[in-house]
């Protein structure tokens, strides 16, 4: 198991080029199963996520190549409409194929995910509303078994509440459904939209993308396209928090600062100068930052994906700070690793209290999920001497190559095995 380790102190200089958009490209991947055509995808990220969908994708049947970021799939012949346990269990997003194969195979099996560390995370609003276009769905051995022999058809879809891959896995089976789908209380994130941009360039007919009603007319088949995945805004947004904790000069290149503007406006209020350009955006900060209060909210609320990396620059903001989690009953793992570094954190049910504390003291921790090892990484980067951070595998599943664009930007951070 990979570590990093970490000497704080270093403010961030420079400029880090922002990827693709693993959020984004993981729906994209499950897209390529509505057509028989190839479809060409750019700005894929190298990370773990994105492999797993591509070996899942190879073994349904489609042929997956991939040079630097340009993945080509082929979803030709789709000899298995499964999606295994051995492949779900490391990536619940793997939920993202069920939709896609009921819709062009008439028949699909999908392993319940399981839960992960951040909650139970269940599928069910997938599946009810998979069930709303007709879908015969059985929940047997711990899989997930749907049937539309005679297609599915569209439907009235309301959401219970809002979820991204449900919407994104009803939005993709309803291209295919015959007639009209309406979707409401649909997730409003710019991945959603980038779908369905993705989605209407192979044909599809859909209207309303971005709002909480989008509207599926159904067309009979999909054919292939070529896109371009947008940038990762929880990438961009990660290193925003980290230049100015580290009261640094970052320059983001590649990115899109329309996706951010509630972690801006926070971040401006915790007294960072943050000016941003078309693709780029830039902070400095000198000095400490204030604390400031964040409640996670579905887009265009503040991103739950970036409440963990948020609370680690509170730790040693100047004054308090409460961080309300509201999307996940679990997301605060991170607290009691950044305890161990000093930070004085108290955890009431979906809320924490930060009371910023001078300086942060290196120390040994574990990640935990994904955002839980960003925040470990961020705080590692301030803290006073060296932190070893274990179990890195956990950020290798969405962050590409994060420790050489941070030492490329001056922080001292290396990986050893
Ligand atoms: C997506 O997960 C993202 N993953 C998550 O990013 C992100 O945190 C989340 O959206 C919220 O923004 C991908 O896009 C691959 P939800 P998703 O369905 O779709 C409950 C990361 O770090 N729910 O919007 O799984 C659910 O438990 C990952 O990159 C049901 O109860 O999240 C949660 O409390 C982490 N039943 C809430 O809804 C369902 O059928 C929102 O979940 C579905 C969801």
């Amino acid at each position: 198991m990979d570590k990093f380790v970490i000497q704080g102190g270093q403010p961030l200089v420079g400029e880090i080029l922002i990827g693709g958009a693993k959020n984004s490209a993981l729906p994209a991947l499950a897209a390529c199963l509505l057509t028989k055509e190839q479809v060409t995808l750019q700005r894929i990220p190298r990370v773990r996520d994105i492999r797993t969908m591509e070996k899942l994708l190879m073994y349904t049947g489609a042929t997956v190549s991939v040079t630097g970021t340009q993945v080509n799939v082929r979803a030709e012949n789709l000899e298995k409409a499964e999606a295994p346990y051995d492949l779900v269990k490391t990536m619940r997003a793997s939920s993202l194929v069920l939709g896609p194969l009921v819709a062009r195979t008439g028949r699909a099996r999908v392993s319940m995910p399981g839960g992960c560390a951040i909650g139970a995370r269940p599928v069910n609003l997938h599946v009810s509303a998979l069930e709303k276009l007709g879908a015969e769905i059985r929940l047997e051995e711990g899989y997930i078994s749907a049937e539309a022999p005679s297609g599915l058809k569209g439907a009235h879809v309301v959401f219970d509440r809002i979820t991204v891959t449900g919407t994104e896995d009803i939005l993709m089976a309803a291209t295919l459904a015959q007639g009209e789908t309406l979707i409401e209380n649909a997730a409003r994130e710019p991945e959603v939209q980038d779908l369905a941009a993705l989605l209407i360039k192979m044909g599809a007919r859909i209207e309303g993308v971005g709002t909480s009603t989008i509207r599926v007319q159904g067309v009979s088949e999909l054919h292939g396209t070529r896109h371009a995945i947008i940038p990762d805004r929880i990438e961009a947004g990660t290193f925003l928090i980290a230049g100015a904790m580290t009261q640094g000069e970052l320059t983001l290149q590649g990115c899109a600062p329309e996706h951010l503007d509630a972690l801006i406006a926070k971040m401006r209020q915790a007294g960072a100068t943050i000016e941003s350009g078309p693709q780029s955006i830039r902070v400095t900060a000198s000095g400490k930052m204030r604390s400031v209060d964040i409640t996670t909210e579905e887009y265009p609320g503040f991103a739950t994906d970036l409440q963990a990396q948020f609370m680690a620059m509170l730790t040693e903001a100047a004054g308090i700070g409460f961080v309300t989690e509201t999307i996940f009953e679990n997301r605060f793992m991170h607290a009691p690793e950044l305890a161990r570094m000093g930070a004085n954190i108290r955890v009431e049910g979906r809320q924490a209290i930060v009371a910023g504390v001078p300086r942060l003291t290196g120390a040994q921790v574990i990640a935990s999920d994904l955002r839980a090892s960003a925040s470990l990484v961020l705080a590692a980067l301030v803290a006073k001497g060296e932190t070893i951070i274990d179990r890195v595998y956990h950020i290798d599943r969405g962050y590409e190559k994060i420790e050489a664009k941070l030492a490329q930007a001056g922080a001292r951070i290396r990986r050893v095995s």
